[in-house]
């Protein structure tokens, strides 16, 4: 029995270490194609090596480019890769250029399909990520739905015969993660002790330099220091609108691996993000979060006000935001007990082997 991954960007890393770690135990034959959508050292290999995952068995190197471009080249190039490496079952992994492109490559040369982290909806159709999640899952033919607000999704689109609830892999990986790093810290200078973490990379908030130069300044008001690791877009959107990243209170740095970015998450005081991973760990790691957009996939996250969105703001409102006090805890994840990738996995082989979920 062979199983095939194919992820390509840096989320999808994440969510393929617990499921890796799965099949292994399993003893699955699992192979790994990497799209090459992600291709920095620290968007990708960083990962690869936290995670100890294993060299993929192909990297299709399809590199950037818009997002046609970069689908049909991972289309053309995936549908190549399987039909060299003939899988039982490829699995894909949440909402990228990626996601969709190698759905259809397998669903094109009849291979079967799951999709790990499906039911997502921001219902917001302008995101390339809304029309990637709805492409592939209706065209997979087994369906993880990370929460029960997921599942309800794909019932209303008609797909329940295919869905399960497993709970969310992320939350595996961050409960385990946060633990071995509270054990075991990472080597990072963190810049005092009370800090904002800030992440920003899509292209709403990076591609309009006007709306970029006002978040940038509002974070740089910020009373204490504000922990930038800054996605290749947003330094690349911030140079060519000539806008400084390095302004007052910001605390520029490099994208960070994984084992550090949990480690810093829940060392800070508050989270300021426009990444769907990031809201949910801010969410598991007990860390108020303020996320810049109009909605979220993860609503889970607003409950009793861990997370609230702000997209139109000054940077008195903002700052009043992200400085809430803490909401308090409620015992209850709504994303899984931390064992989602033993279901999934255990689901894959039945479905090899006998054809059931
Ligand atoms: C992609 C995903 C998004 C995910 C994000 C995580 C899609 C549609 N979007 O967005 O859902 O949240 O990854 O990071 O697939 N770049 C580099 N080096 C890299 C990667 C990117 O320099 O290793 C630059 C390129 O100039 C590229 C830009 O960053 O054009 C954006 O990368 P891209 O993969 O197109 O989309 P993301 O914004 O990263």
């Amino acid at each position: 029995m062979q199983i095939v991954s194919v992820v390509g960007a840096r989320p999808q890393f994440v969510k393929l270490a617990p499921v890796n770690e799965g099949l292994s135990l399993l003893g699955v034959q699992h192979s790994i194609i990497h799209s090459g959508q992600h291709y920095d050292v620290d968007m990708s290999d960083a990962l690869f090596q936290d995670f100890n995952l294993p060299e993929p068995t192909l990297n299709l190197g399809v590199g950037s480019g818009s997002h046609a471009q970069t689908t049909a080249r991972i289309l053309q190039r995936v549908d190549e890769a399987l039909m060299r490496l003939g899988p039982d079952l490829v699995v894909v992994y949440g909402d990228t250029d990626t996601t969709v492109a190698a759905a259809l490559a397998a669903v094109k040369r009849g291979f079967p399909l799951a999709h790990v982290e499906a039911g997502l909806r921001s219902f917001n159709r302008t995101m390339p990520e809304e029309t990637n999640r709805i492409l592939t899952d209706h065209a997979a033919d087994l369906l993880f739905a990370p929460t029960e607000t997921a599942m309800s999704n794909l019932v209303r689109e008609g797909l329940e015969g295919r869905a399960v609830v497993t709970g969310d892999v992320m939350a595996d990986i961050c409960l385990r993660t946060a633990k071995r790093v509270r054990e075991h810290p990472p080597d990072i200078d963190l810049p005092v002790e009370d800090f904002i973490l800030a992440t920003l990379h899509r292209p709403y908030n990076t591609d309009d330099p006007k709306r970029l130069s006002h978040i940038v300044t509002a974070l740089s008001q910020m009373p204490i220091p504000v922990l930038l690791p800054a996605h290749p877009r947003l330094r690349a959107r911030a140079k060519s609108a000539g806008i400084s990243l390095k302004q007052g209170n910001i605390w520029l740095a490099d994208p960070l691996d994984y084992s550090t970015l949990i480690f810093t998450a829940q060392a800070s005081k508050a989270i300021v993000t426009d990444s769907g991973g990031l809201q949910k760990e801010a969410f598991l790691l007990g860390v108020p979060c303020t996320t810049i957009r109009t909605e979220t996939e993860w609503p889970e996250t607003l409950m009793g006000g861990w997370n609230e969105l702000c997209f139109n703001f000054t940077s008195r409102n903002l700052i009043h935001c992200i400085l809430r006090s803490k909401p308090v805890l409620s015992p209850e994840s709504p994303f899984g007990d931390g064992t989602a990738s033993q279901t999934i996995t255990q689901i894959l082989r039945n479905y090899v082997e006998n054809g059931i979920r």
